[in-house]
């Protein structure tokens, strides 16, 4: 038998079966609620999917959602002015992107499961721990699915960062380091949605923190936060030195610019997290898992969006000497194609919604017992309603 060379060899494993590809042998048509920056996303992706067909578009602010249809190529999307109007009239919705600014997500994400639609709500949850309840509970009422828009779920590392926990290599965890910042970096080049509290409602956490959080709990099984102590700060933000071309946005500034938080989970294990839009620092630090048989230090990124900034280490000992093994780093795939895909498979397959909102709840938990806490200047109780 002639020889393979290992070119060939490496092409053989290039070739091997992908994950498996669905497609409904129905058009599934889904509607986007919020016509602003993320909801581009979302249509440049719908728009590669052969099964999808967008149908409605709805924003508040009169003729957005025409101009959007008009630069997706979607002209025979119908418009509407709001999340109402347009699940009153589709009534033959399979899905909706909810792309609305952190203040409307639990509105919009409500009336369309009690319409019977399966949501696709972008991250953060909501603002308030209450809100992510009454989602939660729109849901099972539903029995449609809710999925939340964290698409580094969809990062081969970041499933890496599970794998490495749940082989056990760590031993048990017992304290977790996580957060993330900018030196400069508050969300403003399409106006003051993300800053201001009306719209906004949370600032650095519901951005980029709720990444960190479920960058490590999704990790360790999302388990139940007991008790939190939090701060949070507006420094960068209230200081119209920070945006010299609108030195107005100081004023309109309304959520955190920093926050951090001490929380206890169940299990005995300390979170210890921190996250800045803006500081005059480099970085926050690393996210760090320790555990009583090896430790995981996975590096931080410059600006933090939620991926793995670099290979990852594990820290132990082996036959009595301190090792250190690195994790290279995996080429992703298109993370955001997969976060809308994985959420469409999972309502033609009957599955479960790919980011679970029993599990984000928590997450959201922990946000809402920061500010809280903060505002009161003193560790308190977290306790989430049974939905
Ligand atoms: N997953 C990601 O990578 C990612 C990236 C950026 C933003 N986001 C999230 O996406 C959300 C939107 O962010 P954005 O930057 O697109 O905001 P944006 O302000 O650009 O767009 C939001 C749009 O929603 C519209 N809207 C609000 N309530 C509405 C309602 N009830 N009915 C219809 N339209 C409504 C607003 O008029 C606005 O045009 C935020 O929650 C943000 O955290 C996620």
């Amino acid at each position: 038998m002639a020889k393979k060379d290992s070119m060939s060899i490496m092409n053989e494993y290039k070739n091997a079966p992908q994950k498996e590809k669905i497609e409904s042998k129905r058009i599934l048509k889904v509607a986007i609620i919020g016509t602003g920056w993320i909801a581009d996303a979302h249509a440049n992706k719908y728009k590669d999917m052969s099964d999808v067909e967008i149908v409605a578009l709805a924003d508040l602010v009169p003729g957005k959602a025409e101009r959007f249809a008009k630069k997706w190529d979607i002209p025979n999307a119908r418009c509407y002015l709001s999340h109402k109007e347009l699940l009153d009239a589709e009534t033959d919705l399979d899905a909706v992107s909810i792309c609305t600014y952190n203040r409307t997500h639990a509105e919009c994400t409500i009336y369309a499961l009690k319409k019977g639609v399966n949501v696709l709500c972008e991250k953060p949850m909501s603002v308030t721990l209450e809100e992510a309840v009454e989602m939660r509970r729109a849901e099972k009422e539903s029995g449609k699915i809710l999925s939340i828009g964290f698409q580094p779920r969809m990062d081969p590392n970041m499933k890496k960062i599970k794998e490495i926990v749940e082989s056990g290599v760590l031993g048990d965890i017992y304290y977790i380091q996580t957060g993330g910042g900018r030196r400069r970096g508050i969300p403003t080049p399409f106006g003051t949605t993300f800053i201001e509290d009306k719209t906004a409602g949370i600032g650095a956490m519901g951005d980029i923190g709720c990444y960190s959080l479920d960058m490590v709990l999704n990790a360790i099984g999302y388990p139940k936060p007991l008790t939190v102590s939090g701060y949070k700060s507006d420094f960068f933000g209230k200081d119209p030195k920070t945006y010299p071309w609108h030195p107005e946005y100081a004023e309109l500034f309304g959520v955190e610019d920093f926050a951090a938080g001490f929380i206890r989970l169940e299990g005995g294990i300390i979170l210890d997290f921190r996250i800045a839009w803006a500081m005059n620092l480099d970085t926050p630090g690393d996210t760090i898992i320790m555990g009583k048989k090896g430790s995981l230090r996975i590096p931080s990124t410059e600006c933090w969006n939620g991926s793995v900034g670099g290979p990852m280490k594990v820290y132990s000992e082996m036959a009595g000497s301190q090792v250190c093994t690195e994790i290279p780093i995996i080429q992703s795939p298109d993370i955001f194609h997969e976060k809308l895909r994985s959420f469409l498979d999972a309502i033609i397959t009957g599955g479960k919604a790919p980011v679970p909102s029993e599990q984000i709840i928590i997450n959201q938990a922990i946000i809402d017992g920061i500010i809280k806490s903060a505002e009161l200047g003193k560790e308190i109780e977290i306790n989430i309603p049974e939905v």
